[in-house]
């Protein structure tokens, strides 16, 4: 075999051309993260003036709905185009059911209601899952410790009725029941709102990055845990099945949720469906950035900034995240 023999001198191909200015860095970045790919959390709890940061994810709180209205503001005037709404209710209006979920005075009701009024042009995304209603803290009808399926596909489309009838432009379903997409899609259409959406949590994974979020929103099961529900972080073909499931079940948008250990699903959800992807940048993403940072360990908007260009480059199209606000400020200065 003939030896390849260049020297380092005729080297032909030095891609380090095409970094060596940050003009021609700027015109050969393939990926670029913008206002428009992103939606912001929102936790909205009962009563007024209330606004407390929540300890686990620093810089988001729980407002109530007369506080959510100035953050809103907020949002809206960083030209963020989405937020997806949390509702928390009391202790006392928690029940075995969850009936709180789909009250039409509930939390989120009301929440909805509020923005829609005066910010129409917002788009208002919802969640539409039981576990922050329920004494128990899993996202369904519970049985002898068992989570039954189809019984809990009617209380989730009762759920998004209420919040479309509040004005809520998208639901986002993220309980993992078997069926639930086409439940909605069905009782959202027979109370004539055709028009509005579903944002799928797909390929939701049963994991340990959702911990600071439990601690926001009270969600975490009294006894066992989702994993009998949502799906094990080992699997990836599954998650495609579950994708195209939610498709046929007439989703508008399938979420991968969380982002960052789940970058190759979020690639294949990209390269098999022809919808648009959301990544869910979870709060154990963001708190344990926020957390090295604070020990100095870390340069926070750096690394939230790599990371969320990670998602996109993975084919995210849009990125749900508790630093939206932060991004927005970031990349304009
Ligand atoms: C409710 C829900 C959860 C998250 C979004 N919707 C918690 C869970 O499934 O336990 C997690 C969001 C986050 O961690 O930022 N089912």
């Amino acid at each position: 075999m003939r030896r390849m023999n260049i020297s380092r001198h005729d080297l032909v191909h030095r891609p380090r051309r095409l970094r060596s200015s940050d003009a021609i860095r700027s015109l050969v970045r393939e990926t670029r993260l913008g206002v428009d790919d992103l939606i912001y959390p929102l936790f909205v709890v009962e009563g007024e003036g209330v606004r407390e940061e929540i300890s686990s994810l620093p810089g988001n709180y729980h407002l109530s709905i007369d506080r959510l209205l100035d953050e809103v503001e907020e949002v809206a005037s960083l030209g963020i185009k989405g937020v997806i709404l949390f509702g928390i209710p009391d202790q006392s209006q928690k029940d075995e059911k969850g009936s709180a979920a789909w009250a039409e005075d509930g939390i989120v009701q009301k929440a909805c209601h509020s923005i829609k009024e005066e910010y129409p042009q917002l788009l208002v995304i919802t969640d539409v899952c039981l576990c922050q209603y329920t004494i128990h803290g899993h996202c369904g009808v519970l049985e002898e410790g068992c989570l039954i399926n189809d019984p809990t596909l009617d209380r989730l489309a009762n759920v998004a009725l209420t919040h479309a009838q509040a004005g809520a432009d998208m639901v986002a379903p993220s309980d993992m029941m078997d069926g639930r997409v086409r439940a909605i899609r069905n009782r959202l259409d027979k109370a004539c709102f055709k028009e509005v959406g579903i944002i799928s949590y797909s390929a939701k994974y049963a994991s340990g990055f959702y911990g600071p979020f439990r601690e926001a929103a009270h969600s975490a099961p009294q006894e066992g845990d989702r994993s009998s529900y949502q799906m094990d972080p080992a699997n990836s073909n599954e998650a495609l099945r579950e994708m195209e499931l939610d498709v046929e079940e007439g989703a508008d948008v399938i979420m991968i949720k969380p982002a960052l250990s789940y970058l190759d699903i979020i690639r294949r959800a990209k390269d098999n469906f022809n919808l648009p992807i959301a990544a869910y940048n979870v709060s154990g993403e963001f708190s344990m950035v926020k957390a090295a940072a604070q020990k100095g360990w870390i340069d926070e908007r750096r690394v939230a900034l790599e990371s969320l260009t990670s998602m996109k480059r993975a084919g995210a199209d849009i990125i749900i995240t508790y630093w939206a606000k932060d991004v927005v400020k970031w990349i304009k200065g």
